[in-house]
């Protein structure tokens, strides 16, 4: 009986132990509790951060392979399937080699019914992706509409050139086209116009910038004011880090910073000093899903020339202007020439 009696005393003492040690335990409970969720949070944010530093790492790692796109993923490469031939047009396979002896190509184009001797040319520089090929059949409606030729150039790295695409690179390689189109004896050195598109527009305002006595005129649409800018368009969790007045623009390698070369070069608005600058004419695609057309309009603000010139073309997109609006755009193009 008494053992009986001790155990149910000790069951009690346990029991009222137990719910005593239960009403003062709710908060140490509820730390554990708190720390267990902190831990996985902390280790959560970790993972997060450890995430982002690689997305970063890759974004800085890969940039110019973002950038420069000469292949579409899943198309064989190095051999054209078109030529300039295939699109109604006369051509020449005009071979370049750039300061650094890296040896890029271009196609001389020139419209069946064109048939001036020694002719104005328009030079082409074109967007990121892909090669001069696939630019035949714009090529082919601005060869129809202007009183020129057309050089397309293949920069370094793209289409049949050699080399590796970089900022530095390509404006080389821009560089020796004009020089190596102006000597052609068929093209008119002195009448040369630059007509860049998108990333091309940035090599555009490169060229105008350090030729600009020697180019009659710059054709600029969709192009962006910076890549810094652009890149937090495209990835926008790099927004915090990378772009005008942000910490980490030195992580850009391949600024291709336009709108800062323009200000630069026009310096401060106060002064009197004229730069001199080609004629402008800058296209804007309204729906541009890639460049806001707000880039332009800073572009556009910023270039001092005596005769410059914007339009609009609403329902544009990034890379279609020229089809969609086809008889606003050509007109633009070609009342641009001739005045
Ligand atoms: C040009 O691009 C097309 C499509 O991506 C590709 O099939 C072709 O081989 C390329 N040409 C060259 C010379 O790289």
């Amino acid at each position: 009986m008494s053992d009986y009696a001790d155990a149910a005393a000790a069951a009690a003492g346990a029991a009222s132990s137990g719910a005593s040690g239960s009403d003062g335990g709710a908060l140490p409970i509820l730390l554990e509790l708190l720390g267990g969720v902190t831990h996985i949070l902390l280790q959560l944010g970790f993972a997060i951060a450890c995430l982002a530093a690689l997305v970063l790492l890759l974004v800085f790692v890969f940039q110019r392979r973002l950038l420069y796109v000469p292949v579409i993923p899943g198309q064989p490469a190095k051999t054209y399937q078109y030529t300039p031939n295939d699109f109604n047009m006369y051509y020449r396979d005009v071979p370049i080699t750039a300061a650094d002896g890296v040896k890029t190509h271009g196609w001389l184009c020139r419209s069946k019914q064109y048939t001036v001797l020694r002719s104005p040319v328009t030079i082409f520089f074109q967007e990121n992706a892909g090669n001069i090929s696939h630019r035949l059949p714009f090529a082919q409606m601005l060869c129809a509409t202007v009183p020129s030729v057309v050089f397309l150039l293949s920069y370094r790295g793209y289409g049949a050139s050699e080399g590796t695409p970089s900022q530095k690179g390509i404006e080389l390689d821009a560089q020796a086209c004009i020089d190596t189109v102006s000597d052609q004896p068929d093209v008119d050195g002195n009448s040369i116009v630059l007509f860049g598109k998108s990333l091309g527009g940035a090599v555009a305002v490169a060229m105008a910038l350090k030729n600009p006595r020697r180019i009659r005129a710059v054709i600029l649409e969709n192009t962006f004011t910076s890549i810094s800018e652009m890149a937090g368009k495209v990835f926008p969790f790099l927004r915090p880090i990378v772009g005008p007045g942000q910490p980490l623009n030195s992580l850009v390698r391949e600024r291709w910073e336009s709108l800062a070369r323009l200000k630069e070069y026009f310096g401060d608005e106060s002064s009197d000093e004229a730069k001199a600058f080609p004629p402008c004419l800058c296209l804007v695609s309204a729906q541009d899903e890639m460049v806001p057309p707000e880039m332009m309009e800073r572009l556009y603000a910023s270039i001092r020339s005596p005769r410059k010139h914007i339009v609009t073309f609403a329902q544009a997109r990034h890379m279609d202007a020229y089809v969609r609006h086809r008889d606003q755009y050509w007109s633009t193009v070609k009342d641009f020439y001739l005045r």
